[in-house]
């Protein structure tokens, strides 16, 4: 049985955000539409999250003292991450020492937040196909690599690191140093660990959102959305729709490996599977133990989107992944360098039919920074496509 109690009070069910960014911030207004007592943990203040939690805390969340410190102070009954740069080898020892509990469980942030632990996990302990790979902590080993068996093209990742930083694609042997070097550049952390995949000819990529809640019976029951497809940019996404038409033998096999994946990584909410299709065949390729950025298009096409089924099945309640209305998202970005940016003409870009934005209170802005997103829905998602994208161009930051 699942009860809530009211916040601000002794009886309060208090969930901690670790990362309160855009994501952050809707899971926390989905948990305070439950009446949960929210805190919103960032690295810099007044992120997205701080700015609609009953309280907001600024610390490194990668700085193991620091985090300890935090959770033994709030004792959360939930620790909900929603970052990979997190310490979480202190999230392992205060959920083994039962201080709070880690959403979904403390070894899915570890496994996921390296790109070695998951894809180990994912390709040889559960037997999933994924693109060839090796990982390499030189430049030799990973010319190596190239020429014994992954061969051209191929992509250099660092281990530690995400939205595309430090990535770059292998077109043939000269660009092999280049690649190397950029991805020692853009690791989180000062690491030289990389992974080399091989370049996977996909027709297309989608995010699979899988849930774990659970069931009438009590039992965790995973529960799939519609796939949701996207493109990315730099690695980075620019927009994404939902559904995404797929044969029905590749989402049966989407499905199949989402299951296995998260089966595995265990725990209760929601994972936002990547995967790559072509025809009937499907790769895994990497997963969030938590709702993903693809998946903001949720907000306007499914009746509980990825933050509300995430607050829910966290909490333990019930959830529905039926989908309302084909849609699609496209990101706005910030356009300039610059703190405390307007935004002009959100007027006119809300006068495109069946849109909605979210702005996210960023301080700060960069040219490349996410600084909202455009959603639309319609009877088909090109007609949605097209109108998100002309929202979000219609909407100008600008600084003053
Ligand atoms: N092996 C690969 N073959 C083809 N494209 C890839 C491969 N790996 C990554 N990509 C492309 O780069 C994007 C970002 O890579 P991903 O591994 O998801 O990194 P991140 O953690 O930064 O999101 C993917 O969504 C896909 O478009
Ligand atoms: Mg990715």
């Amino acid at each position: 049985m699942t009860t809530i109690g009211t916040p601000l009070s002794p009886r309060a069910t208090k969930v901690m955000l670790l990362g309160s960014g855009e994501l952050g911030r809707e899971v926390l207004i989905a948990l305070q539409r439950l009446g949960v007592e929210t805190i919103a943990v960032d690295r810099y203040e007044n992120a997205p999250g701080h700015q609609v939690a009953h309280h907001a805390r600024t610390i490194a969340m990668s700085d193991p003292d620091q985090l300890r410190a935090l959770i033994e102070a709030e004792r959360p009954d939930l620790v909900v991450p929603e970052i990979e740069a997190i310490a979480t080898p202190v999230l392992e020892a205060l959920e083994a020492e039962g201080v709070t509990t880690v959403i979904p469980t403390a070894r899915a942030t570890r496994l996921t937040m390296d790109r070695e632990g998951i894809r180990r996990l994912a390709a040889e302990t559960l037997g999933v196909p994924t693109s060839p790979y090796r990982f390499c902590d030189s430049l030799a080993e990973l010319q190596a690599a190239i020429d014994d068996e992954i061969g051209y093209p191929c992509v250099v990742k660092p281990v530690m690191s995400s939205s595309g930083k430090g990535q770059s694609k292998i077109n043939g042997p000269d660009e092999v140093a280049a690649a190397w070097e950029y991805a020692m550049a853009g690791g989180r952390v000062s690491h030289t660990r990389i992974i080399v995949e091989g370049f996977v000819d996909f027709d297309y990529e989608i995010t699979l959102l899988t849930v774990r809640a659970r069931g009438a019976d009590g039992e965790i029951a995973t529960q799939f959305c519609e796939p949701i497809g996207h493109r990315q940019v730099g690695g980075d996404y620019v927009e994404s729709w939902q559904p995404h038409p797929m044969p029905a033998t590749a989402l049966e096999r989407a499905q199949e490996i989402a299951g296995a994946v998260t089966g595995n990584l265990g725990g209760q909410g929601i994972f936002g599977v990547e995967l790559f299709v072509k025809g009937d065949q499907v790769w895994f390729s990497e997963v969030s133990p938590r709702p993903h950025d693809t998946g903001m298009v949720t907000m306007v096409t499914q009746w509980q989107n990825e933050f509300e089924l995430h607050a829910r099945a966290i909490l333990g309640l019930p959830v529905d992944t039926t989908l309302r209305a084909p849609g699609a998202s496209a990101v706005i970005y910030g356009g300039v360098d610059a703190t405390g940016v307007v935004f002009d003409g959100v007027d006119a870009a809300l006068q495109v039919p069946h849109t909605d934005i979210r702005l996210f209170g960023k301080p700060e802005s960069f040219v490349k920074r996410r600084m909202g997103v455009a959603l639309a829905f319609d009877d088909d998602v090109q007609t949605a496509r097209r109108n998100a994208a002309e929202a979000a161009s219609r909407v100008k930051p600008r600084a003053v």
